[in-house]
């Protein structure tokens, strides 16, 4: 099989290829990735040896390039990660998830269009969020039937893509399937995002900035889990369906918050770093409450969660404290001038 990855370079589909290039030789592997400054060619760097890895640079925004990465590769496997994530970042740079999220998922889909030509034998996955669900109140949890409604520019980003994912299932048979996943977490995730943000800050004494009260819910899926799942899906989910996937801990960010600190001050010898703890402006739009019904992918699919929150929180805090040297590069835009001269400019 040939297996196109786009987004192969961030944090999802850097974790899935770790997983999926080195356990399935005879699978051919093409990740496609502009390395915007969420993604890190560290995290794919143990693959550059493998015969049946291959990177190319190249920005979905382009129809041409990326009409060219698949005629010369052939996949019959696509899996979608690339996109831009952040919430906070598309409340003030909303353009440039349209650019990425929206215009690069329908060029991916019509230049597979093309080249799949009426084939139902490919596979289209496209990784997506619980977030087009938009928020729930005390109880309750999303599932496949629930209604989108999505508030932040990034979520309406992600919810226009899947609508188009659907549209070229509904309209030109393109053989598309979906999923929505909650929050996840594990090594390599770019330090902007809750888990990471709050290790590193608590690693070097600066404040944890919690939004609001900290009382906002979101479930935390181990991405190791996630990645399983996705395989999954395209090995034996139905085409045109959805498949939603969660960690099933679904709790307070204040709880994770203080899980980390207590974490962290066991490694660093400290009573406590809870003084660091500080409660900021909330996030505008912010949504209250996500949890996630994993019933279909279960009985469907036979997918559960293998790793505990407790484990995958401490697995992911010792990969932070080993890794000071990503860190400081992922963190600093100096690679970024190296990306652009070792790889050329993504087009
Ligand atoms: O639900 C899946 C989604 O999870 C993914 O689709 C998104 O790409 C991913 O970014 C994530 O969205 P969130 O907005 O939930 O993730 P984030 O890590 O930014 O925030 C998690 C929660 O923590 C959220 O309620 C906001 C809060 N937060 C976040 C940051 C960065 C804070 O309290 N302080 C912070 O500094």
């Amino acid at each position: 099989m040939r297996i196109l990855v786009t987004g192969g370079s961030g944090f999802i589909g850097s974790a899935f290829l770790s997983r999926f290039v080195p356990e399935n030789p005879h699978h051919e592997f093409l990740n496609i990735d502009k390395l915007s400054y969420a993604a890190h060619p560290l995290n794919t760097q143990a693959l550059e040896q493998l015969p049946n890895y291959c990177f190319e640079r190249v920005d979905l925004a382009h129809f041409a390039s990326v009409q060219r990465a698949l005629k010369k590769f052939a996949p019959d496997r696509v899996f979608h990660f690339a996109a831009e994530t952040h919430v906070d970042r598309s409340i003030r740079m909303p353009l440039e998830f349209v650019q990425s999220n929206v215009l690069g998922t329908v060029n991916l889909l019509e230049a597979c269009r093309q080249f799949w030509d009426g084939d139902q034998s490919p596979v289209f996955l496209s990784v997506s969020t619980d977030e087009v669900f938009g928020s729930l109140g005390d109880s309750g949890a999303f599932s496949e039937m629930t209604p989108y409604d999505p508030h932040s520019p990034y979520s309406a980003s992600k919810a226009s893509a899947d609508h188009f994912c659907r549209a070229y299932h509904d309209t030109f048979g393109l053989p598309v399937k979906i999923t929505n996943c909650s929050n996840n977490y594990g090594p390599r995730q770019f330090p902007e995002k809750l888990i990471p943000l709050m290790i590193l800050n608590a690693m070097e004494d600066k404040p944890l900035p919690v939004y609001g009260e900290g009382l906002n819910v979101r479930d935390w899926l181990f991405v190791d889990d996630h990645c399983e799942a996705l395989w999954q899906v395209a090995e034996r989910g139905k085409l045109g369906e959805t498949y939603c996937i969660g960690g099933g801990h679904d709790v307070p960010n204040i709880e994770i918050v203080k899980g980390i600190t207590k974490l962290m001050a066991e490694r660093r010898g400290l009573d406590s770093l809870d003084h660091l703890i500080t409660f900021v402006k909330d996030r505008p739009g912010h949504d209250f409450r996500y949890a996630i019904d994993t019933s279909k992918i279960k009985n469907e699919l036979g997918w559960q969660p293998s790793c505990t929150f407790e484990e995958g929180l401490a697995l992911t805090i010792d990969w932070y404290m080993s890794n000071e040297e990503w860190v400081r590069q992922v963190r600093t835009g100096e690679y970024q001038n190296w990306i652009d001269s070792h790889y050329g400019v993504a087009h």
